[in-house]
């Protein structure tokens, strides 16, 4: 089967083997068969955050666990189950839909719903662990269905339990089938990030509904990360660096423009995006790989790119960061 359909970077690779995932069952059967039960697994999901650079030597499993329903109103939360396999942003959309608000920072990020608490996706001041009630999850070695809350999953930026390979870690182990999603009543705006402060300074609207931020959120984003149907992506290639308080300090002196944002433990988190612009990188490619003109964070596929043109052209941004800011960028997405 190929694969280039199934990931949004649209690169090149085949599967063995691949088997859908419809719901536990189908996970149980899959363990159970002589030949694929006992084989290396790669759990395929929206396929946003993923890079190909060779035939996965492992049985794929699509996930493709379906379904959307209320499943408890309390007075401080909507709770929202949701199977694995449907696409996050039309959720986002149908639960705006249906009244039930407070995802709408998350608009318009690729992939699918049990994707999102792997990678912690987050936007715009909110991340998936601020709307996290608890999720489904079979053990990829007995079968076995659990449940998992918050604590169990070790959210972190762009972390989770789910991408952790050393011990407790769940990579590779587990495959999600659905997620509770938790909807805080009163609803509230998230509004403080700088393209939203913008939004209400040109707009003039002061105190806007979460329709209205939906609708921004999606403008922002169409105005700077390419649309995965048109152009292949991953959206951001690496996460924005954390650094101590004195590594800041001395970037800062050498760069005084560097973008950084305070975070909790008195450090710093850089702009990726900014030093890799920095670097002279934003609209640059190596073979079919390309830096997008309006994102630098952005790596994005101009055709036919390859795994490897993707990887290669990843190291040479990492290397030319590390040699100007001594900085090293570590990769978003899982590379293959
Ligand atoms: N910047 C530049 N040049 C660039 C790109 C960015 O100077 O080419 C500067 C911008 O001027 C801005 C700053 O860097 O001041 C931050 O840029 P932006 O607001 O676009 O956000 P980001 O830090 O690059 C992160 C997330 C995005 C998320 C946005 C909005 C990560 C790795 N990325 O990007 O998430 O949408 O914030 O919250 O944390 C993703 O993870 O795939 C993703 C798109």
């Amino acid at each position: 089967v190929s694969l280039r359909e199934l990931n949004t970077f649209g690169l090149p690779a085949v599967a063995h083997t691949l088997v859908r995932i419809t719901d536990d069952a189908d996970v149980r059967r899959m363990l159970g068969h002589p030949q694929i039960g006992r084989a290396p697994k790669l759990i395929l999901g929206g396929g946003s955050n993923l890079i190909l650079t060779r035939d996965p030597q492992a049985v794929v499993l699509r996930v493709e666990v379906m379904g959307r329903r209320l499943v408890e109103e309390r007075p401080d939360a909507w709770i929202v189950e949701v199977g694995a396999g449907e696409r996050w942003h039309e959720t986002v959309a149908w639960t705006l839909d249906q009244g039930w608000p407070g995802l709408e920072n998350l608009a318009l990020i690729p992939g699918s719903v049990g994707a999102a608490p792997v990678q912690n996706i987050g936007a715009y001041g909110v991340e998936l662990q601020d709307r996290f009630e608890s999720l489904d999850a079979v053990d990829l070695v007995t079968g076995r269905s659990v449940t998992l809350s918050a604590a169990a999953c070790a959210f972190g930026y762009r972390d989770s339990v789910f991408k952790q390979t050393g011990f407790g870690g769940l990579a590779g182990k587990s495959l999600i089938t659905r997620v509770r999603l938790k909807l805080p009543r009163p609803w509230q705006p998230v509004i403080g990030y700088l393209d939203l402060e913008r939004k209400i300074a040109e707009t003039g609207v002061q105190a806007p509904d979460p329709r209205t931020i939906f609708d921004w959120i999606c403008a922002i984003r169409r105005a700077k990360l390419p649309d995965p149907a048109e152009v292949g992506n991953a959206g951001s290639f690496f996460k924005n660096p954390v650094v101590s308080p004195e590594q800041c300090r001395d970037i800062i002196a050498r760069d005084p423009h560097i973008v950084h944002y305070a975070i909790d433990g008195g450090r710093f988190k850089l702009a990726a995006g900014w030093l890799i612009d920095a670097c002279g990188w934003k609209g640059k490619s190596i073979g079919r790989a390309g830096v997008y003109e309006k994102q630098a964070l952005v790596l994005v596929n101009r055709g036919g790119a390859s795994g490897a043109e993707v990887v290669t052209l990843a190291r040479a941004i990492q290397e030319s960061v590390y040699g100007r800011f001594g900085i090293r960028l570590e990769p978003e997405p899982v590379v293959v």
